[in-house]
């Protein structure tokens, strides 16, 4: 009866494409993402942002964390969560899309619409969620511009969820040469519709370096690269 109440259950919440997800089982550990985090945001995102920090920490994968596209810092508190001791990197306009690559994904044929939700990014807000507000640089402007200076930095840790092309691009352009061996890239919305340019950015920048990467589960159905 249990059982068949639970898959009516499941049944009525994967129509509204929710799903119960099992917990990782068997870590030893109590989990390093607080549990409201987890049934709050994106349970498979966030939990694979926890298993990647073990896996760089028990390696000892050297770098700074960062996050391209970080708008109200929802998925940047976490990365300042589960790297205490590293430096976090927040680069975004902080006033939402920047025309020129709107334009640049309408040129390559997306409709991708802007979205005037991004346009009220605040410092301030994102920097009230951190835990550890001393680890963070905020980078404001337009990227790449705002990787200028920042050439001879390492990455343990990165996220990229800038929705367009151009971004996405030119953030694997700037970031993965430096991420360390061991590290990992996580890049969102690649398997999502109405972001077209974002499966398009990874799959030409993997294919012009003879790069692989994972395809997550996660509400974004984000790419993840490693190293
Ligand atoms: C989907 S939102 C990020 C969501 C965020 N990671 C979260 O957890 O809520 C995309 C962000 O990318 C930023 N962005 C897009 N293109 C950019 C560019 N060329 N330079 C800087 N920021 C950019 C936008 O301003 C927007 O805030």
């Amino acid at each position: 009866m249990k059982k068949f109440l639970m898959q009516q259950l499941e049944a009525a919440l994967l129509k509204r494409q929710k799903v119960i997800v099992r917990d990782i089982t068997g870590l030893g550990r109590e989990r390093r993402v607080p549990l409201e985090f987890l049934i709050k945001n994106d349970y498979i995102r966030t939990s694979a942002l926890e298993l990647a920090a073990q896996e760089i920490y028990e390696a000892g994968v050297q770098g700074a964390a960062a996050e391209l596209g970080v708008f109200t810092g929802d998925f940047a508190q976490y990365i300042n969560q589960v790297f205490p001791d590293r430096k976090l990197y927040l680069f975004d306009t902080f006033s939402g899309f920047d025309k020129r690559d709107l334009q640049a994904d309408h040129a390559r044929g997306h409709h991708t619409r802007d979205n005037q939700r991004f346009k009220t990014g605040s410092i301030d807000l994102v920097m009230s969620k951190m835990k550890h507000p001393a680890n963070c640089i905020v980078k404001a402007g337009y990227f790449p511009d705002t990787a200028e200076g920042l050439e001879d930095e390492r990455y343990c840790f990165v996220s990229i969820d800038a929705d367009l092309y151009n971004p996405i691009y030119e953030g694997l352009k700037y970031f993965y040469p430096r991420l360390s061996k061991g590290g990992y890239l996580f890049v969102h919305d690649y398997n999502r519709d109405i972001f077209k340019g974002a499966k398009e950015a990874v799959r030409q920048y993997c294919a012009e370096n003879g790069l692989t990467f994972f395809p997550l589960t996660d509400s974004g159905g984000s790419a993840v690269l490693t190293k």
